[in-house]
Formats: C-alpha cells, sequence, structure tokens
C-alpha cells in the first residue's frame, strides 16, 4: 500500500525538514509495509530519507528555460528528485492547467524515467450527471497519458472530496476505482478528505493500492496515525 502526503502551500523548509526527521524515526522503528511519498512545496524539497521518497507537487516539462516562476528537471535534479505529481485538480481548475499542457509535462518527465503520480477527478456537476459521465470525465483526463508507462501511479481525487471533510462514500470510491482497473494496471491511489475516520474502510477496498493525503498529513501524528490504522493486523476487511 502506499501513502502519500500532499502538503500543497503549507509547511516551510525548516518545519518540512522537521517533519520527515520525525517520520523517518517513527518508519525505522515500526517497519511498516508502505511506500511513503511526501510532496512539500517547491521552496522545501529535499532529498528523500530511507523510508520516505520526497517529490515534486508540479514541474514544468523542461530541463531549465524562460519559464518564470516554474521548476524543471534542472531544479529536480539538485536533489535528487524522480518523483513528481501531475495534474493535481487545483492546477486544473485554479492555476487552469489545459490537458496537453499536463499531457507535455508527463511525456517529458516519463522520457527521464520518473515516478509520475497522475491525478483525476471530476466536478460535483459531473458526479450529480451519474455514473457514466463521470467515467467518461475521468477517461478524458488520460488524453495524451500513457497507462502503460511502469513508473505510473494514478491518484483518484474526486474534486468536491477534496479539502471539504467529506470523502466519497466507499461505494463510489469502490465503483470508481474498478471502472479505472479496467484499463490501469499500475497502483491507482484515493484522495480527498482520507482520515482517521474513513481510512480502513477506504484502505479495504479490492481496487485501491494507497492514498493521496492533504489535510490529515500536514501533522506527523496525523499522517502516522492513518498508517497505523491499516497496518497488518489492523485492518478491518468488513
Ligand atoms: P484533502 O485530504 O485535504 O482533502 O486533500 C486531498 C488532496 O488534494 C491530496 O492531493
Amino acid at each position: 500500500m502506499i501513502f502519500a502526503a500532499n502538503f500543497k502551500m503549507n509547511h516551510t523548509r525548516a518545519s518540512t525538514r522537521e517533519y520527515l526527521e520525525r517520520l523517518e524515526g517513527i518508519l525505522r522503528v515500526e517497519e511498516y509495509p508502505f511506500k511513503v511519498l511526501v510532496f512539500p512545496p517547491a521552496t522545501a524539497l529535499c532529498e528523500g530519507t530511507d523510508h520516505i521518497t520526497v517529490g515534486a507537487q508540479d514541474a514544468w516539462g523542461a530541463e531549465h528555460g524562460a519559464y518564470t516562476g516554474e521548476i524543471g528537471l534542472q531544479q529536480l535534479r539538485e536533489f535528487a528528485i524522480d518523483t513528481v505529481l501531475l495534474g493535481h485538480s487545483e492546477r486544473r481548475h485554479i492555476v487552469g492547467e489545459s490537458q496537453e499542457r499536463i499531457a507535455e509535462k508527463f511525456a517529458f518527465y516519463r522520457e527521464h524515467g520518473f515516478e509520475i503520480v497522475y491525478c483525476v477527478g471530476e466536478p460535483l456537476e459531473v458526479r450529480k450527471e451519474g455514473f457514466e459521465a463521470v467515467a467518461e470525465y475521468l477517461w478524458e483526463q488520460f488524453d495524451g497519458i500513457d497507462l502503460d508507462y511502469e513508473r505510473l501511479i494514478v491518484a483518484y481525487e474526486p474534486v468536491w472530496a477534496i479539502g471539504t471533510g467529506v470523502a466519497a462514500e466507499t461505494e463510489q470510491i469502490a465503483q470508481t476505482h474498478d471502472e479505472l482497473r479496467r484499463r490501469i494496471k499500475r497502483p491507482v491511489l484515493y484522495g480527498g478528505s482520507v482520515k482517521l475516520d474513513n481510512i480502513r474502510s477506504i484502505a479495504a477496498l479490492e481496487n485501491v493500492d494507497g492514498v493521496l493525503v492533504g489535510s490529515a498529513s500536514l501533522e506527523v501524528e496525523s499522517f502516522h496515525g492513518l498508517m497505523a490504522a491499516v497496518a497488518p493486523g489492523q485492518i478491518d476487511m468488513d
């Protein structure tokens, strides 16, 4: 199972360092069979630790160049980073990033062998139209994306469940992940208000291979609590 923490625009360089040290200390002792990824803001990028992979929340699809405000391969290489999150809904819907642009970034980082956590998710108005509309919307977000890329991790994050405190219903998550599994053989994470209350039922779903966590990942205790809740021997399969 994969546990990924997306800090978004939270934490500083100093607090990220402290977070990683504390989490690494816990993971070293508890030896969970989980892959752990942390995505701090660009100013706090740093090398990962023995048990934690540090990745970028986004990056431009070029080595370096005239792209004001962006970071690219050169900046990531300085910290030996080879994991990048692409297509997060906040970039699609707030920043206005197009599918074409995201696909360009995907192609670039695929070319450079990066692990890519690729995010998709439908807005509420699409969910209200029914599951067929959801499936169609999600598959369109894979335009130009190589689903067979061996370092691909997909994250399904319904826009209406992000940062709202209300996750999708377990049945909705199950149905959507089953649909994605038809064509995606790589891990598929769920994201959107994952917290201690719902982690067990989400993690128990057959086609959920992990979680991408925002708010509940910001404190080490909280993120660790999610892992502890589904550690072997803890998981509730009902
Ligand atoms: P929340 O866990 O705060 O809902 O955020 C989810 C998310 O967008 C992770 O990428």
